[in-house]
């Protein structure tokens, strides 16, 4: 018997990519603008040729972004979900050595094992750390701690909760559609994507996989807000924590170890 692996060609899954693209360009406004504040920053601070790790780099979006405006730039793209991975690596490949695609468990507290040696000039993640939960964000900055160099920075693109105090802003956020209906009319919506891709025969394995390890995927996870992001940062040893972009909740969260 053929396995699923064998039949995912390189077209297939650039496709799906593009699907993910898109879905995620109409569920977060400035999707386009926040890579570009974490692009534009991450060469200010430590130059054009780089290591960097990617944190939850889903399809590689970003990962494949910072290779394109980097050409010296190399990348370990990390995730735990097999679908993800999968397509980022049928599609990208390791673009002539410069990406490391890495399956790791960020909830896991040793999620960092898999992660190759030696230290990285920089960390980046985009809508992806807002699956953790305190205790374990509090482990992953720590290690990451470890993992940058000194100077080193850390930029995050999420949408990052107001403190609780903040009810009228957090209503004005709503009303500016901070978080929009992820399926109006018109576009795939991210359920929609994620029960397309599942269905997916030449994904069959991998979904099966997802399945065991996501059981409750779709659901909201308790995570610290912006204040607690940045106090876990200064916890671990990061110096300066500022948001260096933001559209309401929608923030790039920059840390210096
Ligand atoms: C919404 S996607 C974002 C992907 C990509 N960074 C982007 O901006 O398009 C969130 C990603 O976080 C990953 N993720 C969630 N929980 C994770 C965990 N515990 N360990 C590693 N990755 C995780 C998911 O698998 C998914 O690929």
């Amino acid at each position: 018997m053929t396995s699923s692996r064998a039949r995912l060609t390189v077209g297939v899954a650039r496709a799906w990519r593009r699907r993910w693209d898109r879905q995620q360009e109409r569920l977060i406004p400035g999707r386009e603008e926040r890579f570009d504040a974490i692009l534009d920053a991450i060469g200010r601070a430590v130059g054009p040729r780089f290591r960097a790790l990617d944190l939850g780099c889903g399809t590689g979006s970003l990962t494949e972004r910072l290779l394109d405006r980097y050409p010296e730039a190399r990348v370990v793209a990390l995730d735990f979900d097999p679908i993800t991975l999968r397509l980022g690596r049928t599609a990208l490949g390791d673009r002539a050595g410069r990406v490391t695609w890495v399956e790791a468990d960020l909830r896991d507290p040793r999620w960092s094992v898999s992660v190759p040696a030696g230290r990285f000039d920089a960390a980046v993640s985009t809508t992806a750390l807002h699956w953790l939960t305190e205790p374990e964000l509090r482990r992953v900055y720590h290690r990451l701690g470890d993992l940058l160099r000194p100077r080193g920075v850390f930029l995050n693109g999420d949408s990052f909760g107001f403190a609780p105090d903040s009810k009228r802003l957090a209503r004005l956020a709503r009303a500016a559609s901070d978080a929009p209906d992820p399926s109006p009319g018109g576009g795939e919506s991210w359920a929609a994507w994620w029960r397309a891709v599942l269905r997916e025969p030449r994904l069959a394995d991998e979904a099966a996989m997802h399945r065991a390890r996501f059981p409750g995927h779709h659901e909201r996870t308790p995570t610290p807000d912006l204040r607690g992001h940045e106090r876990l940062l200064r916890d671990s040893g990061f110096r300066e924590v500022e948001v260096i972009w933001g559209r309401w909740r929608n923030r790039v969260l920059a840390a210096v170890r």
